[in-house]
C-alpha cells in the first residue's frame, strides 16, 4: 500500500548483511573530500540494500595536522601525507581523487597501475592530452573508472534523459545552458589554484563549463563543431599571504556556440563574475514535442512543456516535483515533496560506481567514465582553440 501512495518504504526485508566491503582511499580533504566522504557514509543505509559497503580506510593530503584532523572528522581509519604510500595500502580497492586538477593524472595513473578502481573529480585533466594518458591507463589495466560529473545523478536530470531517450520530446532542436557563480567578481579575491593554468588547466571553462558540456553530451549527444570566446576580466590578484600579486592565467568566463552531430544547435556559457548568482546552473532543451527546463538551485524541480497538451487553455510550462518513489533515485529517500539536496547526487553517483565494481557492469552510459572525461577535455581544448584563433573548431576524438 505504501508504494501505491508513492511513499518509500523505510526498511525492507532485504538486508545488507551480504554486501561486500570496498576499501576507500581518498585524496584531498577540503570541498570534495567532504562531499565524497559524506556520501560514502550515507550510502549503506540510504541506498538499501547497498551494492557494497564503503570502508573508509585512508585519506591523503600534504599537511599532516590537517589530514589527521580530516581522518578523525570523517571516520577514516588512517591517513597518509603521501598519496603514493596510500596507493600501496592493500586494503584500498577504490581510489577517490578529490585533489586539484594538477593532481588528477599522476595519482590516477598510479592507482590504475596498482589495480585500484577510480573515481576522479572533474575536469578529468588539464588538457585532452593528459586525459588521453589517463584513459589509456584505466583501459589497459581494466579497472572500473568514473569521473565525478555528479549532475548526471540529479533526479530531475536523469528524468530529463529518460524523457529524451524515450522519444517523448521528439527531435531535439536546441540545448541552452549557463553555469554562473559570483565569487570572482570582487577583484580583491585572492589567488587560488583555480586561477592558474598550470594547476587548473582552464578557468570557468574547466571548473563550471565542463559540467554543462557533460550535460550537453549526456542529454543531446556529441557536438560536431564549436565556436567560442573567452575573457579574463581581472588579470592580477593579491596573493593569499598579502605579499604581492599573482597573475591570473585562465579564463574568467566563456561563451560558446555548438552544433551537435544530430543537427541540434546550442549555446554554453560559464562565468564566475555574475553578481547574485550563487551556483546557477540552468538549462533549457527544446524538442519537436515540447521543452524541458532545469535550474540547479531548484534541483528537485523539472519544468516541462508539452506542445499538444490538452486542454489548450492550461497549456504551459509545468513545474514537476521530481521526488516520487517512481522518479529516478526516489525510492532511496523520503516521501514525495521531502526534497533532496546537492550532496545527494554524490550518493547516487558512488552507489552507481560500487554497483559496477561489484557486479562488473558498465559505468556508462548513465555514469561518466574516463572516456567521457577525455571527450569533455577535447571539447574544452576546442573551445580554447576557437577563442584564441577566432575560428570554428571541429570536434575530433
Ligand atoms: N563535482 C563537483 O561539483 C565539484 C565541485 C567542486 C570541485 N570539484 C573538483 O574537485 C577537485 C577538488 O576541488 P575542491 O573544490 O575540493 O578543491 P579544494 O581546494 O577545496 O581541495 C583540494 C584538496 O586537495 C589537497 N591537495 C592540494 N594539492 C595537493 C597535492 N599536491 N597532493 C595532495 N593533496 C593536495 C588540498 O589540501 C585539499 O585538501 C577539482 O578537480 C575540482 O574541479 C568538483
Amino acid at each position: 500500500m505504501a508504494e501505491e501512495a508513492g511513499f518509500t518504504t523505510m526498511a525492507g526485508t532485504k538486508a545488507a548483511s551480504s554486501a561486500p566491503e570496498i576499501g576507500v582511499g581518498m585524496l584531498g580533504y577540503a570541498f570534495m573530500g567532504k562531499a565524497h566522504s559524506n556520501a560514502f557514509k550515507k550510502l549503506p543505509y540510504m541506498v538499501y540494500p547497498p551494492p557494497a559497503i564503503p570502508r573508509l580506510i585512508a585519506i591523503a593530503g600534504r599537511n599532516e595536522e590537517a589530514v589527521k584532523e580530516a581522518a578523525l572528522r570523517y571516520g577514516y581509519e588512517t591517513y597518509y601525507t603521501d598519496w603514493e604510500q596510500m596507493l600501496r595500502d592493500d586494503r584500498i580497492q577504490l581510489f577517490d581523487n578529490g585533489g586539484p586538477n594538477d593532481t588528477h593524472a599522476g595519482p590516477c595513473i598510479a592507482a590504475a597501475q596498482a589495480g585500484k578502481h577510480i573515481l576522479c573529480e572533474k575536469p578529468l585533466a588539464r588538457s585532452a592530452k593528459e586525459a588521453a594518458a589517463m584513459l589509456e591507463a584505466v583501459t589497459r589495466t581494466g579497472v572500473k573508472h568514473a569521473v565525478a560529473f555528479n549532475y548526471r545523478f540529479v533526479p530531475a536530470i536523469r528524468q530529463a534523459r529518460q524523457l529524451i531517450e524515450s522519444g517523448a520530446l521528439g527531435e531535439i532542436y536546441h540545448f541552452r545552458a549557463v553555469y554562473l557563480q559570483e565569487w570572482l567578481a570582487d577583484p580583491n579575491f585572492a589567488m587560488v589554484w583555480r586561477l592558474t593554468k598550470e594547476l587548473a588547466g582552464s578557468g570557468a571553462l574547466g571548473d563550471l563549463g565542463a559540467h554543462i558540456i557533460d550535460l550537453a553530451r549526456f542529454l543531446v549527444g556529441e557536438p560536431r563543431q564549436v565556436s567560442a570566446i573567452t575573457q579574463t576580466f581581472v588579470k592580477q590578484r593579491p596573493l593569499p599571504d598579502g605579499l604581492g600579486v599573482g597573475q591570473v592565467t585562465v579564463d574568467d568566463a566563456f561563451a560558446a556556440v555548438v552544433e551537435f552531430e544530430n543537427g541540434a544547435i546550442g549555446t554554453l556559457e560559464a562565468s564566475r563574475f555574475s553578481p547574485g548568482r550563487k551556483n546557477y546552473q540552468a538549462l533549457e532543451i527544446n524538442g519537436s514535442n515540447g521543452s524541458l527546463r532545469f535550474n540547479l538551485e531548484r534541483l528537485n524541480e523539472l519544468e516541462v512543456y508539452w506542445k499538444d497538451e490538452s486542454p489548450r487553455e492550461t497549456r504551459g510550462f509545468h513545474d514537476v516535483l521530481v521526488t516520487e518513489s517512481y522518479h529516478p533515485f526516489g525510492s532511496n529517500w523520503w516521501p514525495p515533496g521531502h526534497i533532496l539536496g546537492w550532496e545527494h547526487t554524490f550518493v547516487h553517483e558512488i552507489a552507481h560506481l560500487l554497483e559496477a565494481i561489484v557486479n562488473d557492469t558498465d559505468v556508462a552510459p548513465y555514469g561518466a567514465t574516463f572516456d567521457d572525461g577525455y571527450k569533455n577535455a577535447v571539447i574544452c581544448d576546442a573551445i580554447l582553440e576557437s577563442a584564441e584563433s577566432g575560428r570554428s573548431i571541429h570536434i575530433r576524438y
